[in-house]
């Protein structure tokens, strides 16, 4: 028996009313949806739902209302992005369960589409209230879980509505859980992951986990200055968490124990100041890094070890950047690891998965997003699969295919 249900176990959906949960918690400015991305991995489903004959009704939150109706969150904010990219008409509906969505299920004819106000107006939501969830069954046949982005918060319209109607996993939600599952839980080795970001703090979880999993551990950003200040080295003025020595010091032992290779950079970029082509810019040994210098980048000879060991390596995990990629030329090593990576993959050595806000943005920056075997626009859905965590969207529908 798979793990869970798919839209292949939907049978015939013709007239029948299909409650999708999508994440359409996207960035607006100005009245404007500045990244539909979320939006389009929406498509998949959606469309085949209705071009099967469903009457789709679409859930979906968006920012944070904290259970209150509130104008600046509504869902119609985002209407016209969402027809424009699903090519198709999308009634608004400023509800989500009751007699208002009871008529629009009425007077939609098979294969309409309707979105649903943002769910987290109701305090239901958050609090995964059995009787919210029912509530809003009562207008369905079927439930489709489409947003492992939003897979990490068990809520009504993300986990509740699993355990009260019959559950499948979306196109999207379903090639999200097969592409992590050939990265981390069933992968092809060596393995390789490539953890960045600023903070050790942030990732201690991801850390913890990587170590007994993968056999290569590359640490980059503001993290490996925490690595490699707790191994005596002089970081200068480089952003570094000297609190948390001693469990960089364990997460190396549990390393060394489980047999995973952990690489810190032995050259770095360093600058004075944290401006773009800053004068006092240099390349150097970790050794050698100066009182008034801070650490910004990973340097040249690290990135063409770092590119040999991907080489190697049949499976690749990332989340995070090496280095200050923002500013240049801090997205050296990002870009030039980012794209060996993706010229492994296309050359089919190497299955690439890639997510997180930053690592998108950075694999963007490198031009090479769509290169990668999957890239996941998750963020703390992504970070707690990297932690191990079993997220309660995904656990719900694992349930309900038993
Ligand atoms: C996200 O933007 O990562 C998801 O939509 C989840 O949003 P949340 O962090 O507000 O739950």
């Amino acid at each position: 028996m798979a793990r869970f249900k798919t839209l292949d176990d939907l049978g015939e959906i013709r007239g029948k009313v299909v409650l999708v949960r999508e994440d359409l918690n996207v960035p607006m400015a100005d009245g404007s949806v500045t990244d539909d991305t979320r939006i389009r991995a929406a498509v998949p489903t959606v469309l085949e739902l209705a071009d099967r004959g469903a009457k789709v009704l679409i859930l979906a939150h968006f920012g944070r209302p904290k259970g209150q109706r509130d104008p600046r969150q509504s869902l119609s904010l985002v209407i016209d992005a969402v027809q424009h990219v699903l090519g198709r008409e999308v009634m608004f509906v400023p509800e989500i369960a009751g007699s208002v969505v009871a008529q629009t299920v009425g007077i939609l004819r098979e294969g309409d589409i309707a979105l649903l106000e943002n769910t987290r107006f109701w305090p239901g939501e958050e609090a995964n209230d059995a009787e919210l969830a029912r509530q809003i069954a009562a207008n369905a046949d079927a439930y489709v879980s489409d947003a492992f982005s939003a897979a990490h918060r068990a809520h009504a319209s993300t986990e509740g509505l699993a355990r009260v109607l019959p559950a499948y996993a979306g196109r999207a939600m379903q090639a999200e859980l097969e592409a992590l599952e050939k990265a981390l839980d069933d992968p092809e080795h060596p393995v390789a992951a490539v953890v960045g970001g600023a903070k050790v703090s942030s990732k201690l979880e991801v850390l913890k986990h990587l170590v007994g999993r993968v056999d290569h551990l590359i640490i980059g950003g503001g993290m490996a200055n925490t690595f490699l200040a707790a191994r005596g080295i002089d970081v200068g003025k480089s952003l570094c968490e000297h609190d948390l020595a001693e469990t960089a010091e364990q997460i190396l032992d549990a390393a060394d124990a489980g047999g995973c290779t952990v690489h810190l950079p032995y050259d770095v970029v360093v600058a004075r100041e944290f401006a773009a082509n800053p004068h006092s810019l240099r390349t150097c040994n970790v050794h050698e890094v100066a009182p008034d210098e801070m650490i910004l980048d990973v340097g040249p000879q690290a990135i063409e070890a770092l590119a040999d060991v991907l080489k190697t390596c049949r499976t690749l995990v990332w989340n995070g950047p090496l280095g200050a990629f923002e500013t240049p030329p801090f997205d050296t090593a990002t870009v030039a690891l980012a794209r060996t990576a993706a010229a492994l993959t296309r050359e089919g050595s190497l299955v690439s998965v890639a997510g997180g806000g930053d690592t998108v943005a950075a694999l963007n920056h490198a031009g090479v997003v769509d290169q990668f075997s999957y890239v996941s626009t998750a963020g703390g859905a992504f970070l707690e699969w990297m932690e191990g965590k079993t997220l309660p969207g995904v656990a719900a529908l694992e349930a309900a295919a038993r």
